[in-house]
């Protein structure tokens, strides 16, 4: 019977949890200083938005393409997840097109790419013709994506791992060995599987230097959008903001985008960041203030998360530590959502190798 501690209680770790807590004879413990219901700087699940925009480029799209029909089905069959279908727009400006500049766009990935791998992927998946584009649009393309709430998701997948026998405990760990000595069961734990997020690069013996936060800053407001969430390759305001709009279920509120401010650290919401993301938010969805602009915006709070970047991208595999198994899986920068289920598979399949089953065929 393996006894494995998941380090970490974000999307990744509960995602991990929950996959491995169905296999038969697995014991599984959670250990995290972060819990859902916690907002911390350290922490970063609760700031997402979150919806389904797929980044990756083509040779590594494998997490997002396995992760997208669980989040179609949750959001058709299992309400009380706290997702739901929203239209995704993404609009590609003639200046980026021009300036070759659509693949920096949120962390050099292939959203904008003019003819996107997803585009086989995501359901009702259209380019928009020329005249329903805005103006100074280059093109653009619309498809059947998700938003999640993720205030409600993230309690829901802890209620669903201790369903399925999952245990929880908070700790703040220095290393591997200690992680492996906190299995409820009492024994050692056979595998750690280590989903630490940003703080990878800041805690523990072997830090991982190539992880770097990627800052995010929106507004939370009750304003209402049109199911619709569009997101541009740029703006005037500098090219490390975004326009991004998404309307959450359940009364969640509408989150206007952001930043993607490489290697900032900075936790405090930046007022004059604030104004442009509000600014630009109107421009773009008259409809959130019925015209009224800037001033019609009901703010329910500004929030700043910090996105856990990787250079050479995500960190999924397995390596033996002073003699413990640890699966790694962190790094999941702008796409831990989006990128869950496909990334917890793959830590299943690390798991089962490890100790030595043979490749199951995969429930997703
Ligand atoms: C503004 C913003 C918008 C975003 N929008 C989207 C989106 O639309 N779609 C999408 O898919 N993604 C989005 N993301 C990205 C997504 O939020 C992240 O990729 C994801 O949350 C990373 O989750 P994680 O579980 O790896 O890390 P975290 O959520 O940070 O969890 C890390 C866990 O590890 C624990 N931990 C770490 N070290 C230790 C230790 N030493 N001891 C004990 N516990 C420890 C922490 O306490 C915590 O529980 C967005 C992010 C931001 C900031
Ligand atoms: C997780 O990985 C990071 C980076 O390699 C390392 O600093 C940390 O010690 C690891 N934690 C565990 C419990 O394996």
């Amino acid at each position: 019977m393996p006894n494995i501690v998941v380090l970490g209680a974000g999307v990744s770790g509960l995602t991990c949890a929950l996959l491995l807590s169905k296999q038969k004879g697995n014991a599984v413990t959670v250990v995290a200083k972060h819990m859902p219901g916690d907002y911390d700087i350290e922490y970063t699940s609760p700031w997402a938005g979150a919806n389904v925009l797929p980044m990756a480029l083509d040779h590594d799209s494998r997490w997002e393409r396995r992760t997208w029909p669980e989040l179609r089905r949750l959001a058709a069959e299992v309400p009380e997840a706290g997702l739901h279908v929203q239209t995704a727009r993404v609009l590609r400006r003639q200046a980026d097109v021009a300036a070759d500049l659509v693949k920096a766009a949120l962390g050099d990935g292939g959203l904008f790419d003019l003819s996107p791998w997803y585009r086989e992927v995501m359901g009702r998946f259209r380019d928009i013709p020329p005249s329903e584009l805005p103006p100074g649009m280059h093109s653009g393309c619309e498809f059947t994506s998700v938003c999640i709430n993720t205030a409600i998701y993230l309690p829901w997948l802890v209620g669903q791992c201790a369903k399925h026998g999952v245990r929880f405990r908070r700790a703040v760990l220095k290393h591997v060995s200690e992680a492996a000595g906190m299995s409820h069961t009492g024994q050692k734990a056979d595998i750690v599987v280590n989903a630490s997020g940003l703080l990878a690069c800041k805690l523990g013996g072997v830090m991982d230097s190539r992880v770097y936060p990627a800052r995010g800053q929106i507004v939370l407001v009750r304003n209402e959008a049109d199911g619709i969430m569009p997101t541009t390759s740029g703006c005037d305001d500098g090219f490390d903001e975004l326009v991004y709009v998404m309307q959450r279920a359940l009364g969640g509120g509408t989150v206007l985008g952001g930043t993607y401010q490489r290697g900032n650290w900075d936790p405090n919401p930046d007022p004059n960041i604030a104004m442009r993301i509000m600014k630009r938010a109107v421009e773009t969805h008259p409809e959130l203030t019925g015209g009224k602009g800037v001033e019609g915006l009901d703010i329910i709070r500004h929030g700043v998360g910090l996105r856990p970047a990787r250079e050479g991208g995500v960190r999924i595999e397995k390596e033996m530590i002073d003699g413990t198994w640890v699966v790694h899986n962190y790094g999941h920068a702008g796409w831990g959502y989006q990128g869950s289920y496909g990334c917890a598979e793959r830590v299943v399949e690390l798991v089962d190798e490890i100790v030595g089953k043979t490749k199951r065929a995969s429930k997703l």
